[in-house]
């Protein structure tokens, strides 16, 4: 395999989320791209599996593409059209099946180059763009901003998680905060640890104004 496929890649997720604008766009896979490959370099991980994966994350989303999900047809399609070997095909799914938040039932990957990605995933999902990115999410869904009425749940299966309706604020409790300790590699702790205290910063001046105190 050589660097023509991860152009291609780019280019075929670049038209795959040319229309998404509900936090999963081109740019998000672009961002874990760039961020799995930071870390894999530190990692001594497969750089090549890594951004294969990392590119190819999102094209089979329930969300997005429910019909292609289970078995990762576009994904595969892909692979199979540039000839990728089966096993590494078979690599690049099992770590695509992993990736994903999914509250308590969220798996660990087995494999160093799996590990990687879903903690660049999830390095996207804090700090100043997960800020961003929850709130487009909540607009998106027409989710309140915040309600302090509506109290929020921190432990939730993956139904809970994926059936769960309450409001952006929310989701830093029930998501957001909880990421920073599940992160995989030494290199992306350091990094969460950073976003998770600007996060932290940015709830508590939220709060103070929603109460009035400055
Ligand atoms: P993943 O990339 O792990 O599949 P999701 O699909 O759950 O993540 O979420 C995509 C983006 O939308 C993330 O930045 C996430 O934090 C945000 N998001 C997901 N659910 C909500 C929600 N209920 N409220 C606000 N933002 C959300
Ligand atoms: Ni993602």
């Amino acid at each position: 395999m050589d660097k023509q496929i991860i152009d291609e890649a780019i280019e075929y997720v670049k038209n795959v989320f040319e229309h998404d604008y509900s936090g999963h766009d081109f740019f998000h896979t672009l961002r874990v791209y760039k961020m799995a490959t930071t870390i894999a370099e530190q990692e001594g991980a497969d750089i090549m599996i890594v951004q294969l994966a990392a590119l190819l994350h999102d094209v089979d989303d329930s969300k997005l593409s429910p019909q292609t999900h289970a078995n990762k047809d576009k994904a595969v399609d892909f692979l199979n059209r540039h000839d990728v070997s089966q096993e590494i095909i078979k690599m690049i799914c099992d770590i695509i099946d992993v990736v994903s938040f999914a509250g308590i039932d969220s798996t660990v990957p087995n494999s160093i180059e799996g590990k990687c990605v879903q903690d660049a995933d999830r390095l996207d999902a804090i700090g100043a763009i997960g800020i961003a990115r929850a709130f487009a999410y909540g607009g998106n869904h027409n989710r309140a901003i915040y309600d302090p009425d509506i109290p929020f749940k921190e432990e939730m299966t993956k139904k809970e998680y994926q059936n769960n309706t309450s409001t952006t604020i929310n989701h830093f409790y029930e998501k957001l905060f909880l990421l920073s300790k599940l992160m995989n590699t030494a290199t992306a702790k350091a990094i969460a640890k950073e976003r998770d205290a600007y996060m932290r910063i940015y709830i508590s001046e939220f709060m103070a104004e929603w109460e009035g105190i400055r």
